[in-house]
């Protein structure tokens, strides 16, 4: 199958015309969205759903999220609560999917079985353009080989989709860099199940009850079931071997200048750090303080560090609080929970 990628802007109506009668034919489209790109299909057609597990090598159990042109859109394939369009109001449409009871025109396929449904309304706007072009739900998971870094260009797209999707929407470089914040909410609870843009503490303005499944932080104990399928897995994992330098007790730069010295090693360092290191396979993420741009450029740089062909990684352990616990956890999963230094420590 041809591939083609086309620069795509809101009034590129062709384009999205295109677009949404693939859609409506059953095809898989990569959509640009403010988080990273997704893999679309029709979330009415099981066959079409069935195509994006296939094109991604993704497990047939781990769910998928559809997206929606307006919150309200949200009554036609699951059942809202109060709660929920507080969470719209405030936070929609933009980078947050919730987790509600499912409606039976939702085929079990795209929920893997689940009787919820994960909802996300994006701000982008070709996607959301599209949405609406297109008359229907789409479900779309972010548009990565599975195991790979979510995509954040439409180059990352097509290094992993060529020949296996007939069309890329090319919206330029993602916003955020990471996916959406997603949560699982009761009329009066919210849980967290995987952080992004949109933090525990906007979650909490809207409402006092907020939790953090363990397993945004920690490893899962051995046959323990996760909240979210997605949990479970692997993600993110850069060929080389991903060491998180746990800075309150290791001197970063004198640890990476020795390992500079004797090993094939690429180093994600603060923009500040450049100067004192040697200026070999350096992945500088941002200033210190800068989490946003850590955040935009996270799955950029891990992508470019499989291509330095390098043995090992080291990069800082990132907080795990605030802005930056999208961060954290898909770094500490990235490196298999390998932290040097410190409390966490087991290297
Ligand atoms: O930003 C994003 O969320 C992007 C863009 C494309 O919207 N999408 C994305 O989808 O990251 P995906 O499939 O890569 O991640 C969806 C996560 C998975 O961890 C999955 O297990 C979880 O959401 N999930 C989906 N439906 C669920 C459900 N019903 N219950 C629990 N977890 C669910
Ligand atoms: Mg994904």
């Amino acid at each position: 199958m041809v591939t083609e990628v086309f620069k795509t802007e809101r009034d590129s109506y062709d384009i999205l015309n295109k677009a949404a009668r693939l859609l409506n034919d059953g095809a898989l489209v990569a959509i640009p969205t403010e988080t990273v790109y997704g893999l679309g299909a029709n979330a009415l057609n099981k066959d079409a759903c069935l195509n994006i597990f296939k094109a991604k090598g993704r497990p047939s159990d781990n769910p998928l999220i559809v997206h929606i042109a307006e919150p309200s859109d949200a009554e036609k394939i699951a059942f809202t609560n109060h709660l929920y369009y507080l969470l719209a109001d405030k936070f929609m449409p933009g980078p947050l999917t919730v987790i509600l009871p499912k409606k039976a025109v939702i085929p079990s396929e795209v929920t893997a079985g689940l009787d919820s449904v994960a909802i996300r309304c994006p701000v982008h706007p070709v996607a959301n353009a599209l949405i609406k072009m297109a008359g229907i739900p789409i479900a779309a998971p972010s548009a990565n080989s599975s195991g790979k870094p979510s995509p954040t260009t439409a180059q990352h797209v097509y290094d992993d989709m060529n020949g296996k999707i007939p069309l890329i929407l090319d919206g330029g470089e993602c916003d955020v860099g990471v996916e959406s914040t997603v949560i699982k909410i009761t009329d009066n609870e919210i849980v967290l199940l995987r952080p992004g843009a949109v933090t525990v503490n906007m979650l909490l303005e809207v409402c006092p009850n907020v939790s953090i499944a363990g397993a945004v932080k920690e490893e899962l104990k051995s046959g323990e079931t996760p909240l979210s399928p997605g949990m479970k897995y692997k993600h993110y994992a850069p060929t080389a071997d991903l060491y998180l330098i746990d800075d309150k007790y290791i001197n970063f730069i004198e640890f990476v200048k020795e390992k500079q010295k004797t090993e094939s090693c690429a180093v994600m360092c603060y923009d500040e750090e450049i100067e004192l290191l040697e200026n070999k396979n350096l992945l500088p993420v941002g200033n210190r303080g800068d989490i946003k741009k850590q955040t935009k450029k996270l799955f950029i740089l891990l992508r470019e560090a499989d291509k330095l062909g390098v043995d090992t990684v080291y990069a800082h352990l990132p907080s795990d609080e605030g802005e930056s616990l999208a961060i954290y956890n898909r770094m500490i999963r990235a490196c298999a929970h390998r932290v040097l230094g410190g409390i966490n420590g087991k290297g």
